[in-house]
């Protein structure tokens, strides 16, 4: 079965099986299936993090368990439960609709419900660890449904253990979120402080976080990317302050007792913006993004990334990391 559908960079690899479950006892059948046959299993959801360099072997589940829920409300707060499958977007808009603040500068990021803890999706100013009051998982030895506190999950700047330890162990299958209904803005991100103020609404900050976006990266329905193809590099105050010497016009952002670099910046710097090698390049408008024009496998993509990664070391010092995941086994043939 071609996955091209199911990665947004649109790479056309193949999974031996494909399973599409709307409950948590359709997941727990084809699991139980799966562990009988002795196949391995990928689970899915947007398809907007992942960069598949090979085909996947055995089961791939693609999360689509839909529902959204609210599990509790007082005069000020709410929590609501949304299911792993629920396009992210449309659960922002919902809560925008409903009042809800706490998730409208998250507006318009690709994907589903269930992968933005894996993540921790975050932009403008706010990531999802913010709000997040616990996730619901099955566990995939015992079958069992669990919650896990947000406390527990391990989140950090584009982290959480769903990337790592849990990766094979959980299934993301809800998302419950702490809402308010009493709006506290996060306007302290340079594209809306400049447009909004403090009596602006959640819906107004949504519209300029969705206009802010869609001039800035591309949207995957009409160019393949997964978003920022690098996290922005943490380093010290030293490494920080020498950078600054040599580039007075550095972009960073105080990060605790650390400084993040704006990679994109970087790129950008270092003359890679717009650059197309083959089928791939980087955006035109956003020099974190990699795109894919035509290619059908992820070669020229790593190629790519390659050089770049290098061309930053010797520039800048610093190691750019990947911020998608890497699936599927790369075949030298
Ligand atoms: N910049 C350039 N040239 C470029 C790109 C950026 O000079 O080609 C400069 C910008 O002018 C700005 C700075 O670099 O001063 C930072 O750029 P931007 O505000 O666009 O944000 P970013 O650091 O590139 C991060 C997240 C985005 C998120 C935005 C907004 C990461 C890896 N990326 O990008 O998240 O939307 O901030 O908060 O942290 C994603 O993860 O997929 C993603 C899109």
């Amino acid at each position: 079965i071609s996955l091209k559908a199911y990665n947004t960079f649109g790479f056309d690899y193949y999974a031996d099986y494909l399973v599409e479950v709307n409950t948590i006892d359709h997941l727990k059948s084809v699991l139980v299936w799966a562990k009988a046959k002795q196949y391995a299993v990928q689970i899915l959801g947007g398809g907007s993090n992942i960069l598949l360099q090979g085909n996947l072997q055995g089961l791939v589940i693609v999360n689509r368990i839909s529902g959204i829920e609210e599990v509790c409300a007082s005069n000020e707060r709410v929590e609501v439960s949304f299911g792993a499958g629920e396009i992210w977007h449309e659960c922002v808009q919902w809560a925008v609709e409903n009042g809800y603040g706490g998730i409208e500068n998250l507006a318009l990021i690709p994907g589903t419900a269930g992968a933005a803890p894996v993540q921790n999706i975050g932009a403008y100013g706010v990531e999802i660890k913010d709000v997040i009051k616990q996730v619901t998982v099955l566990d995939r030895e015992v079958l069992e449904i669990k919650q896990l506190p947000a406390a527990e999950c391990g989140f950090g700047y584009r982290e959480s253990h769903f990337k790592h330890d849990w990766q094979d162990r959980y299934v993301i299958v809800s998302v419950t979120l702490n809402l308010t209904r009493v709006p506290k803005l996060i306007l302290n991100y340079g594209g809306l402080n400049a447009v909004l103020t403090s009596d602006s609404s959640i819906r107004d900050v949504f519209n300029q976080v969705c206009k802010v976006r869609s001039e800035k990266l591309p949207d995957p329905n009409s160019l393949g990317n997964a978003g920022s193809f690098f996290k922005n590099p943490v380093v010290n105050d030293v490494k920080h302050s020498a950078l600054k010497q040599k580039f007075p016009d550095l972009v960073s952002f105080p990060f605790g007792e650390q400084w993040k670099l704006a990679a994109g910046w970087m790129n950008d710097k270092a003359g890679w913006k717009g650059v197309r090698q083959g089928g791939v390049g980087v955006y035109d408008k956003q020099a974190l993004v990699l795109v894919n024009y035509s290619d059908v496998v992820a070669d020229g993509l790593l190629l790519l990334e390659q050089n770049i990664k290098h061309s930053i070391y010797e520039c800048f010092g610093v190691i750019l990391e990947r911020e998608p995941v890497l699936l599927g086994e790369r075949r030298d043939d």
